[in-house]
């Protein structure tokens, strides 16, 4: 019996590791493991169409007022190439982590085209904000920063198309994304002390340990779970509100596919864990009785 801990204690510590990799993407100034997270933004065309002159320019109150800032954009929204959001000094992307939210641009470019496949465009991250700070992610804020101290302080970010729906999601998805972080750390925990005692089940046989790894097994697997759907809910919540009412603006959101497969995967292993240990308690169980019965 004793040998058959070792699977608790080899899933749980898979499980520990994958829910930290959850933890802890994003994090330090060049972003740890980049491409996992929850959501993000692309501004890469934010504003192409107010910049778009050939567009129906009359109707737009907007372009009299901007066709003054630069040509230069003007130039770059015809022939498509460089990043728009360069020009008016705002990057091409913010991501969003658990812990912090980072910005950057895209290599070698930020639209796919005819020579460049979207696999082939990769993010270069140049910032990432201070740990936790993505409780104040504001990327209304941050972005009219932006434009401010690149100069163009001019642009009023909602002329650029910024839609109040955007803030509105945001401010409401504040609350969950608290609520998701303590929850991670407290699955953490919880998964850590489950290995712990998986580990003490190799050295020690016992049913006790059995159902007490049951139950840590069972609290670590729902916190995780709902760890994880509130972040599936904010990645979704967010990303629809962002590309139904942002698109018009040259705004789009990618839900972090790689990031749900990694925490729905921690928390799919501590549920096998426990049926493991399910397994270890009905088995201990039959083979005392059946001792019994023999005696
Ligand atoms: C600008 O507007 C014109 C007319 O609506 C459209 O044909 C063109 O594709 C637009 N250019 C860009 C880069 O969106
Ligand atoms: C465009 O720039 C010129 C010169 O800098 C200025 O006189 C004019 O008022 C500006 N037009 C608008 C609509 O901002
Ligand atoms: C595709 O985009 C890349 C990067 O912006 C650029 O170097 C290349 O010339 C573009 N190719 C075509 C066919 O437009
Ligand atoms: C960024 O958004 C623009 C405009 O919505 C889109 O054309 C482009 O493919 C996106 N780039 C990436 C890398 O997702
Ligand atoms: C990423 O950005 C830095 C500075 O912004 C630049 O020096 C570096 O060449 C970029 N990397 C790639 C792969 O474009
Ligand atoms: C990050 O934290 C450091 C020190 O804690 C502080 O000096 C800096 O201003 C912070 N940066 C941001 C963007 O909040
Ligand atoms: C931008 O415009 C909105 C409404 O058009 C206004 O409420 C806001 O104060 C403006 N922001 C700045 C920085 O001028």
């Amino acid at each position: 019996m004793r040998f058959l801990a070792i699977f608790p204690a080899l899933l749980c510590a898979v499980s520990l590791i994958l829910a930290f990799l959850c933890l802890f993407s994003g994090h330090g100034t060049h972003s740890f493991m980049e491409d996992y997270a929850i959501v993000t933004l692309n501004t890469s065309r934010l504003g192409e169409n107010v910049f778009n002159t050939s567009s129906s320019s009359s109707s737009n109150p907007f372009t009299a007022f901007l066709h003054n800032v630069t040509s230069t954009i003007e130039n770059d929204i015809e022939d498509g190439l460089n990043s728009l959001a360069k020009d008016l000094g705002i990057h091409d992307f913010y991501s969003v982590h658990i812990l912090d939210f980072c910005e950057g641009y895209y290599t070698p470019g930020a639209v796919p085209n005819a020579t460049l496949s979207k696999s082939a465009i990769s993010k270069n991250v140049t910032k990432c904000s201070n740990a936790t700070a993505i409780y104040n992610f504001n990327p209304h804020q941050t972005l009219q920063q932006e434009l401010d101290n690149s100069g163009h302080s001019n642009i009023n970010i909602t002329a650029l198309g910024w839609p109040n729906e955007i803030d509105t999601a945001i401010r409401d998805l504040r609350v969950a994304a608290k609520a998701m972080f303590v929850l991670y750390c407290i699955g953490i925990a919880l998964v850590f002390i489950a290995f712990s005692f998986a580990a003490l089940g190799i050295c020690f046989d016992g049913r006790l340990n059995a159902s007490v790894n049951i139950l840590v097994d069972w609290l670590a697997f729902v916190t995780l779970g709902i760890a994880s759907a509130i972040a599936t809910a904010i990645a979704v919540k967010a990303s629809d509100v962002i590309n139904d009412h942002g698109s018009e603006a040259g705004l789009h959101a990618d839900k972090g596919t790689k990031f749900m497969i990694l925490t729905w995967v921690a928390t799919g292993l501590m549920f096998v864990t426990s049926l493991i240990w399910c397994f270890v308690c009905v088995k201990g169980r039959k083979r005392t009785s059946s001792k019994k019965l023999s005696d």
